[in-house]
């Protein structure tokens, strides 16, 4: 038994004392043949890849700003907003008091167009009393040449803008008593 393990070991250990140092002087040498003798260049340096720029970091993104408003000519309409207009809540009463006094020196006292003024005007204001004509005039129109004036509905500027005269409560009383005038209302 202990022979057995004995000769066993022997090969082993034969090959770890000389066959251990033998190869790493066989690299050894090796190592020194190949690399001293110049035979091929010395294997040059990795060259130095020149640094590529750093591409510049992307500039964070800039924080979303508000769309800007997109400029759309405003319409006509809304240079000129009209409310709904419900002329059945309109006091024609309180728009002819409105009337006399700021209308019919122009328009006259029935909405004729023989008012002292309105009869040297050119052009002569429109007969209100004329269904034909008013009504193909819509609420919204004559809310807004009254607000507004004769330029808002491509009429004469002689026709003068009463906002800053009448509240829109107002223009509406107005509105149903000259509606009144041409048969409508009242
Ligand atoms: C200084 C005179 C003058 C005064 C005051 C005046 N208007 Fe006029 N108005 C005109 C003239 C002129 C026109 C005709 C404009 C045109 O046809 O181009 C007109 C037209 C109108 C029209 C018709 C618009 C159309 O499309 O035909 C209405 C409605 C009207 N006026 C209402 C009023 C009311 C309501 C008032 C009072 C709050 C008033 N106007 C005060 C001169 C006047």
């Amino acid at each position: 038994m202990a022979t057995r393990s004995i000769a066993r070991s022997r090969p082993a250990r034969f090959h770890r004392r000389i066959l251990g140092p033998a190869a790493l002087l066989a690299a050894t040498l090796c190592l020194v043949a190949c690399g001293g003798d110049g035979g091929e260049a010395p294997p040059s340096p990795p060259e130095t890849v020149p640094a590529q720029p750093v591409p510049a970091p992307e500039p964070p993104a800039t924080p979303a700003e508000p769309p800007a408003p997109t400029q759309e000519p405003a319409p006509p309409a809304a240079a000129h907003p009209v409310p709904a207009i419900d002329l059945a809540a309109g006091d024609a009463e309180a728009g002819a008091v409105h009337y006399q006094q700021y209308c019919a020196s122009c328009h006259g006292p029935t909405g004729k167009g023989d008012g002292p003024v309105g009869a040297a005007l050119d052009p002569t204001p429109a007969d209100h009393s004329d269904a034909s004509y008013m009504d193909a005039l819509s609420d919204e129109h004559l809310f807004k040449v009254v607000k507004y004036g004769g330029t808002a509905v491509d009429r004469s500027p002689l026709m003068a803008p009463w906002g800053g005269t009448l509240s829109d409560a107002e223009i509406v009383d107005v509105i149903a008593f000259v509606r009144s005038l041409s048969g409508g209302g009242l």
